[in-house]
C-alpha cells in the first residue's frame, strides 16, 4: 500500500494524524459526547480496552479541561504508551481481580462513566465475531456494575445483530435511559454501533457478579422467552456533525478546497504506533530472513485430497455424530500448521 493511500481513503484516519489522536476512534467518542454530554460533571472514569488509547486521549483532554485532578483508569490486554494523567493498567476485563484493582484507584469511590470499545480479533466467521463480542461487552457491562456509581453513564462498542433486542432489554433493566448511538466515524458499512446507557439504577438488591449468564444452560429460554413488551426498541441516533467528514467517502488528498479551515495536504506517521504488538514477533523474523514463508505458503496452497480430509475427520472427530461435529467450530488443522510453522524459526 503506497504512503498516501490510507489518507486518501479513510479521511477520519487522515484527521486523527493531523489532530494528534492515537487512532481514529476518537472521533466517535467525541462525537458520541456532541449528542449526548457524557463528560458532563465527569471527574471518575475508566476506560476498557483502551490500547492504544485514544478513547484516553479524549478522557484525558476532556476530563481534566475542567479537573485537573480527575482521575481516569485505562485497562487493556495490550501495553499502550504513557498518557499523561492515565492510569494504565494491563489487564483481562473478564477478572474480576481486573475490577478490584480499578476500584483501588478510586480511593474506594466510584466511577462516573465507563466506556469501552473493546473488540476481540475478528476472524471473518460472522457469528463466531458476535458471538466473541458479546462476551467482551458482558464482561464490560459486569466490570461496570462492580465500579459505577448510582447515576452514572456506560457506552460500549456493539455489534448490530440478531440478538441486540435482548441486550437492549437487558441493559434497560440496569439504566434508565439507553440508546443506540451509530457516529458519523463509524462506517455505514459496518454492524458497529455503540449503545449509551444513562442513569445507572441496578434491580434493589443486586449483587455485581462476574457470571457470564450467556453460558448459562437456560440461554436460549431466556431469549426465547422475550415477547412483546420485552423486546425494548431503543432510540437509534446518528451522532456527530452529519454535514461533516463522511466516513465511507473517499476524499481527494487535498481537501482544503472542500473544507477552506483545512490546510493544504501534508503525509504524517501515526501519532503512537503499538508498543508490543503480536505481530512483532513475525517482523523481526521477517528482517531477519527466518519467517518461513515457503512452508507457510506450500502449507495454506496444499489442498487436502478427498480421502485426506476424510482421514483428518475421522482422527479428529472419532466416531462422533454427524450432527455433533457440525456444529465443531476450531482452526483447520491446515491452517493451525501453517502458523506454527510460520512462528517456528528454520534451523540453521
Ligand atoms: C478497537 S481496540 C480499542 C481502541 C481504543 N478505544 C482507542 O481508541 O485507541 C480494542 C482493544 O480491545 C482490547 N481487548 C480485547 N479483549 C480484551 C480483554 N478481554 N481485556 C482487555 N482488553 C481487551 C484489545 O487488546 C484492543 O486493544
Amino acid at each position: 500500500m503506497g504512503k498516501t493511500s490510507k489518507d486518501k481513503r479513510d479521511i477520519y484516519y487522515r484527521l486523527a494524524k493531523e489532530e494528534g489522536w492515537r487512532a481514529r476512534s476518537a472521533f466517535k467518542l467525541l462525537q458520541i459526547d456532541d449528542e449526548f454530554n457524557i463528560f458532563q460533571g465527569v471527574t471518575r472514569a475508566v476506560d476498557l480496552c483502551a490500547a492504544p488509547g485514544s478513547w484516553s486521549q479524549v478522557l484525558s483532554r476532556k476530563l481534566r479541561e475542567n479537573d485537573e485532578a480527575a482521575k481516569i483508569v485505562a485497562v487493556d490486554l495490550q501495553p499502550m504508551a504513557h498518557l499523561d494523567g492515565v492510569i494504565q493498567l494491563r489487564g483481562d476485563i473478564t477478572e474480576v481481580s481486573t475490577a478490584e484493582e480499578i476500584i483501588s484507584h478510586f480511593d474506594g469511590e466510584f466511577a462516573q462513566l465507563v466506556v469501552c470499545d473493546g473488540a476481540p480479533d475478528v476472524t471473518g466467521l460472522h457469528s463466531l465475531d458476535e458471538y466473541m463480542q458479546s462476551q467482551l461487552l458482558l464482561a464490560a457491562f459486569n466490570i461496570s456494575t462492580h465500579v459505577l456509581i448510582p447515576g452514572g453513564t456506560f457506552v460500549a462498542k456493539i455489534f448490530r445483530a440478531r440478538n441486540a433486542s435482548l441486550l437492549y432489554a437487558q441493559m434497560r433493566k440496569f439504566f434508565k435511559h439507553v440508546s443506540c448511538a451509530k457516529p458519523k466515524s463509524s462506517r455505514q458499512s459496518s454492524c458497529e454501533a455503540f449503545i449509551v446507557c444513562q442513569g445507572y439504577a441496578p434491580p434493589e438488591g443486586y449483587q455485581p457478579t462476574m457470571k457470564n449468564i450467556m453460558f448459562s444452560e437456560d440461554y436460549e429460554t431466556a431469549v426465547a422467552a422475550l415477547t412483546a413488551v420485552d423486546r425494548v426498541v431503543v432510540p437509534f441516533v446518528a451522532c456527530g456533525d452529519l454535514s461533516g467528514w463522511d466516513s465511507d467517502r473517499v476524499y481527494p488528498l487535498d481537501t482544503s478546497e472542500l473544507d477552506p479551515n483545512h490546510t493544504r495536504y501534508v503525509n504524517r506517521d501515526v501519532v503512537a504506533p503499538p508498543t508490543d504488538p503480536p505481530y512483532k514477533l513475525a517482523c523481526e523474523l521477517k528482517k531477519s530472513g527466518r519467517l518461513n514463508l515457503t512452508s507457510l505458503e506450500s502449507t495454506l496452497m496444499a489442498v487436502p485430497t478427498r480421502a485426506q480430509r476424510k482421514e483428518m475427520n475421522r482422527l479428529r472427530y472419532g466416531n462422533r455424530l454427524e450432527e455433533d461435529k457440525k456444529k465443531e467450530i476450531g482452526i483447520d488443522d491446515q491452517l493451525a500448521l501453517a502458523f506454527s510453522q510460520c512462528f517456528t524459526a528454520p534451523e540453521e
